[in-house]
């Protein structure tokens, strides 16, 4: 059925809401470096490296000619935006999960507005700075919309977010795949809970490929990826008093076929001991010692479908850049 076309309407400026999960992060940042860093295998969760630099780090690494991931989704979003937008069924909202700096949403937002169909657009961030900037930077773009920024931890606020019932909910980049699978499958299962009946998700994944490619997609030359890995350890020194020698530390990044995931890392160059002075914890590396920063999970169709299905979602449409390198797909709760 043709949507009815509503002139737009004036409507007030963007509002940033900063939630409480947002500046709770400090705490949980306090409570994470201590279990990841205090077991026999160290780990730290990749959504500390967002802090305003994280961030625009990663806007480079988007730039970069070794990472394809966002030029292969841009290609999708520009190829088919309109038929997702249709396949959707003309919502009136897109909620963009870890929306960043939205560049590559403009798309689904012009397809939006051509279809007559767009009032509203959510991006959620934890990273605030990014989040006001894009919901200033949409809200002077697509005058007559109403753009609600929520900076929040998404696991900690997603059924608390603002909703109208007939949304889009995206979840752009690959960004799923930096779950590990037991916490992908929670939160997607959380996702089709929270799916009314006219809700559509709008999931970006990353495809299985040669090894090689992937692996120089997440260790360019240039040293980019390396900086944005690093970034954890200098969020550590800042809020919790650590002592981590930026020097002492490479950049690891590994294609695990038997996963399909990009196991990312940093390695301690000799044996040494990290003191983190607010957390009142000593931490020792042996040479050679590796922490895990970030899984970065590659899917194929099947195993996408199999995501879906455990979490109780249906796919609809699946759609890939014409070199096959990523997909975007449209799910329903089932
Ligand atoms: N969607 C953009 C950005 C991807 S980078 C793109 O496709 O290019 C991942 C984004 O998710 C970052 O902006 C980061 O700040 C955000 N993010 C990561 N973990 C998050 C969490 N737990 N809650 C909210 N935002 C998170
Ligand atoms: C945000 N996320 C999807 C990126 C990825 O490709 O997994 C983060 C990233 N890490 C290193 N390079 C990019």
């Amino acid at each position: 059925m043709e949507p009815i076309r509503i002139p737009p309407q004036p409507v007030s400026p963007p509002v940033i809401e900063v939630r409480a999960s947002a500046r709770a992060a400090a705490e949980r940042l306090a409570e994470d470096a201590r279990h990841g860093l205090s077991g026999d295998f160290k780990e730290l969760p990749p959504k500390y490296f967002y802090d305003e630099r994280g961030s625009r780090l990663f806007e480079q690494i988007t730039e970069l000619a070794e990472y394809y991931p966002t030029r292969a989704e841009r290609a999708i979003l520009a190829l088919h935006s309109d038929a997702i937008v249709a396949a959707a069924d003309f919502p009136g909202e897109l909620v963009e999960l870890g929306s960043g700096s939205a560049t590559k949403t403009r798309a689904l937002l012009d397809a939006m507005r051509d279809a007559g169909c767009l009032d509203g657009y959510v991006p959620v961030d934890i990273s605030e700075q990014i989040s006001r900037e894009t919901a200033a930077a949409i809200g002077a773009e697509y005058p007559g919309i109403a753009v609600h920024g929520v900076v929040c931890d998404f696991e900690h606020d997603l059924e608390d977010l603002p909703a109208r019932g007939d949304r889009i909910i995206a979840f752009l980049g690959g960004t799923i795949g930096n779950f590990a699978p037991p916490e992908r499958r929670a939160f997607l299962r959380r996702l089709a809970a929270l799916m009314g009946d006219r809700d559509v998700l709008l999931l970006g994944t990353d495809l299985v490929k040669d090894a090689d490619a992937l692996e120089l997609a997440y260790d360019d030359p240039g040293g980019v990826t390396a900086e944005f890995n690093k970034n954890v350890l200098r969020v550590l020194n800042r809020e919790l008093g650590a002592d981590f020698d930026l020097d002492a530390f490479e950049h690891v990044a590994r294609f695990d076929i038997a996963n399909q995931r990009i196991d990312i890392r940093l390695r301690s160059v000799r044996a040494q001991r990290v003191v983190l002075t607010g957390l009142d914890l000593a931490v020792d590396f042996e040479a050679g010692e590796e922490m895990r920063t970030e899984l970065s999970c590659k899917f194929t169709e099947a195993s996408l479908r199999r995501a879906y299905h455990e979490a109780g979602l249906e796919l609809v449409e699946l759609w890939t850049d014409p070199e096959g390198r990523f997909a975007l797909s449209l799910a329903r709760a089932s």
